[in-house]
């Protein structure tokens, strides 16, 4: 994980840097740090804690004119969040400076060798072994730093982002990726470096995305040169025009990204399926589907592989395909997947699931799925991702920009992609009829306006969230379609307030959850009046006798809930299949208001960052 910026040009370096860590804090917030180069020193300034405690940091440490600067937002992984752990690091000579993202898996035996050899070292970080070893290389093999990087990496195992600059040579930056994403910006006599393009959106909307084992140097005035890092070739870059806006990374007057995030999915569904689905004519086109029909049509089995609420979006997605289109569908987590030896062959087809696109685990099982020869297509949201280039064909949500960690827009646009795949394999192999088809299109259609309306949700649920917001559990319960949500709904409680919580199929409380039902327990039951309702209303009755309190989301005039819940969410009357686009929404909210009123930071929930490049 991480964040990294870098600026090389004609403007101030520091403030286009500082405000690209910003943006990039997603990535990770336990420490930051910044390198800047005078035209004759390196002036550096890190510590634990956010940007904004950088920001305080560099006002009392260093003066901050320069053209050149790097700099880090960290997610720890090898050494405790302080402030010598913190990036950018020093070579022993003081002469180079790097920034990291990624874990070095052969740091030990390298810094076993570094120490034998003299060198110091001050933290506890693989990345500082990194900027010592290419040191080493530098010196020894009395070559430039590009050339001194290149065969570092080559004895390098592991995941890396970087950035080094040397400042005997202070007119370039020398990058490199794998395995952990790094995007240049091209301006007008100006580079900048980052993870991704947010942070140089305003300058430029030029970009080179680097692809693994591809390593660049960035020089004042000069043409990027990229070349591969094991066999040295030059490579022709590709520079991408970029379709992103600044005000797509903004919070646009919302209080925290995630609640801009829950209010942006009117839209966000919409553009998944604008173009896609075209519901008057009874057609839904998706290039990476159509291309590849034939494999989808013929699939013995799908495997979806993914993480967090992606997962939970590929589960939904499970009971979705498996009722239109009578295929097998199984679901893993991609780090189970990936780690049990699993059956897959060329008849399977396996779908990843991923928001960022970056997700290590994810991607680790793309590339195992791809060795066994089965067809591997992605659902990512981020354009230009590692997954959306790994996979042999995908589909992309638009959900846009998603900047909270808690994942939201992302959760509702993937279950868009993924249902409008099964209603088009449906069509195709006939297991639905085309009444049925047409049915669910015009539905479809409809639900933009539907979860505008179950937004207006948004005061009773802060109510109802001001009742319950010192809870130390919660339970979520859901059956069928609604299992998924159930289980989503508690991530998001817990990774945003720090209250523990369970999802459970209703069905299953009766088999251990209910010991746990008290006075004490607020339980969240979506409880739409389609997909075993009579049952759920039974698990609800069973709580109600043992004093639990019944948070339950509802269809639209539910009467016979209304009088046992202690409290009830309405939702819009919709399809049974599509009801998770619905119940989903006041989930969201609830976790959102019980976070605020916790005074929990929403968008950067503790120990987390929104994407997981690490295994
Ligand atoms: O970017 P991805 O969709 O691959 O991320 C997967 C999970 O890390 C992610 O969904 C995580 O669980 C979120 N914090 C959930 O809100």
């Amino acid at each position: 994980m991480c964040g990294i910026v870098g600026y090389i040009g004609h403007r101030e370096a520091y403030p286009v840097v500082l405000k690209g860590l910003k943006r990039l804090e997603y990535r990770g917030y336990d420490s930051a740090g910044v390198a800047i180069y005078d035209g004759k020193n390196i002036k550096l300034s890190k510590t634990k804690g956010k940007v904004a405690d950088l920001e305080t940091r560099v006002k009392d440490e260093i003066t901050v004119d320069g053209s050149l600067a790097i700099g880090h937002t960290r997610w720890a992984t090898h050494g405790e969040p302080n402030d010598v752990n913190s990036h950018p690091h020093y070579s022993n000579s003081g002469d180079l400076v790097i920034i990291h993202n990624g874990i070095i898996e052969n740091y030990e035996p390298l810094k076993q060798e570094l120490i034998n050899r003299g060198y110091k070292f001050q933290s506890d970080t693989d990345t500082e072994v990194l900027v010592n070893l290419i040191e080493d290389v530098k010196k020894n093999e009395n070559v430039k730093l590009g050339k001194a990087v290149q065969i570092a990496l080559n004895q390098v195992v592991g995941a890396y982002a970087i950035a080094v600059f040397d400042k005997n040579k202070p007119d370039e930056i020398v990058v490199a990726r794998l395995g952990s994403p790094l995007v240049i910006g091209i301006g007008d006599e100006e580079f900048f470096i980052a993870s991704d393009a947010t942070p140089f959106i305003e300058y430029t909307n030029n970009a080179i995305y680097l692809e693994d084992e591809e390593m660049a140097i960035v020089r004042r005035g000069k043409k990027v040169k990229v070349r591969k890092i094991k066999d040295d070739s030059l490579v022709d870059p590709y520079v991408q025009e970029l379709q992103l806006n600044l005000e797509q990374i903004e919070k646009g007057g919302y209080d925290h990204f995630m609640l801009k995030e829950i209010y942006e999915q009117p839209r966000a569904i919409l553009d998944t399926f604008r173009g896609r689905m075209l519901s008057n004519d009874g057609i839904i086109r998706m290039a990476g589907v159509d291309d590849n029909i034939e494999k989808f049509l013929n699939a013995q089995r799908i495997l979806i592989v993914a993480c967090g609420t992606s997962w939970h979006a590929g589960l939904v997605a499970e009971y979705v395909f498996e009722n239109l289109t009578r295929t097998p569908v199984e679901v893993e987590y991609a780090s189970e997947f990936r780690y049990r030896n699993p059956v897959i062959t060329e008849k399977d087809v396996v779908i990843a699931i991923s928001q960022s696109g970056e997700t290590a685990d994810t991607l680790a099982a793309i590339k195992l799925a791809k060795s066994k020869g089965a067809f591997v297509f992605g659902v990512c949201n981020v354009v230009g991702s590692s997954i959306s280039r790994e996979t042999n064909a995908g589909a992309y949500t638009h959900a846009g920009p998603e900047i909270g960690v808690a994942s939201t827009k992302a959760f509702t646009t993937q279950i868009t992609v993924l249902t409008l795949i099964a209603l088009k394999l449906a069509q195709k192999k006939g297991t639905i009829s085309t009444s049925e088809f047409h049915g669910y299109l015009s539905e479809m259609d409809a639900i933009p306006a539907k979860v505008e309306k179950t937004l207006e949700s948004d005061e009773h649920v802060k109510a109802i969230s001001s009742i319950y917001k010192d809870a130390t559990n919660f339970l979520y319960l859901g059956r069928g379609y609604n299992f998924p949500v159930a289980l989503e709904g508690a991530l998001k409680l817990k990774e945003i307030s720090y209250i523990h919580a369970e999802g459970y199929p209703a069905a299953e409380m009766k088999h251990g959850p209910i010991a746990l039902i008290d006075e004490q327990m607020p339980v969240v039951v979506i409880a739409t009046r389609k997909g075993h309702y009579e049952k759920v209303v039974s698990n609800i009755q069973e709580i109600k006798s043992r004093k639990g309190k019944i948070i339950a989301v509802v269809m639209q005039g539910d009467t016979t809930i209304r009088k046992i819940a202690d409290y009830v969410i309405e939702i819009p009357e919709t399809l049974e299949l599509l009801t998770p686009l619905l119940t989903t929404i006041p989930l969201q909210l609830l976790s959102y208001y019980i976070a605020v009123m916790r005074n929990c930071n929403v968008d950067q929930p503790r120990n987390l960052a929104k994407s997981v490049t690490v295994e």
